[in-house]
């Protein structure tokens, strides 16, 4: 794969040893969705190095200081359905006030085209950052598409964070929004002829929420 100035990929080794167990079949559904919140606060940890902030005055028990702290609605945390919504409390660890909009796709499991279902975005998603969540980058449609429905609304600022990504949805999507950060915790080999990542974890969504 060809190096992408706007791609992140973390390989980072406390990261690592979390999706080891991520992607064990073995690991239940409730260990797998503790693991996607907290692989997401790692990675957002590691993203906002630079977020806009705003000076406060604290009164310490010593005196009174001046203390950066976040801006209001400096990020909007978006979510693609369903599996992007694991990763919601992630981000909420570290960005406790920023809102919530949600993109609802899924995928067609023969043309693996993505369609839409659902869209509720707050009016803020024109002035902050949206941190748009996806588990899983496999074709790179879904992001793709979630990102054409948030320039359309007026959002000028995208960082897309996937726990796994394809190199096959990597091209796809920096090609396609070269302006969007993209980062990614793990690099994996591609997709098989059922469109999923190798060696992935299976299907994020239905490991997170039961279903099948
Ligand atoms: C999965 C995943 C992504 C998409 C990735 O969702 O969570 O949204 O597939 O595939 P792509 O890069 O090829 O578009 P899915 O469509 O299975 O829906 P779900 O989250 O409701 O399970
Ligand atoms: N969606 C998933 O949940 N897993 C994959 O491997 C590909 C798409």
């Amino acid at each position: 794969m060809k190096n992408y100035e706007n791609v992140t990929i973390f390989n980072h080794p406390l990261i690592q040893h979390k999706i080891a167990i991520l992607r064990d079949e073995k690991t239940d559904m409730k260990k797998f969705r503790e693991l996607v919140e907290e692989i997401t606060t790692l990675m957002v940890f590691e993203a906002f190095k630079e977020v806009p902030t705003k000076t406060v005055q604290v009164q310490t028990p010593l005196e009174l200081t001046n203390q950066k702290m976040v801006a209001d609605d400096a990020v909007t945390i978006v979510p693609i359905l369903r599996a992007g919504l694991g990763m919601v409390n992630g981000v909420h660890t570290l960005f406790p006030t920023a809102r919530v909009g949600h993109i609802g796709l899924y995928r067609d499991e023969e043309t693996l085209e993505p369609h839409e279902y659902y869209c509720k975005l707050p009016d803020c998603i024109e002035s902050s950052i949206a941190i748009l969540l996806d588990p899983m980058l496999a074709t790179g449609g879904s992001a793709v598409a979630a990102i054409d429905f948030l320039k359309k609304r007026g959002c000028k600022e995208i960082r897309l964070m996937n726990i796994i990504g394809a190199p096959e949805g990597i091209e796809v999507v920096a090609k396609a929004h070269p302006d969007v950060k993209i980062y990614i915790s793990t690099l994996d080999r591609g997709l098989n002829e059922n469109g999923y990542i190798v060696p992935g974890l299976g299907d994020a969504g239905d490991r997170l929420f039961g279903t099948k």
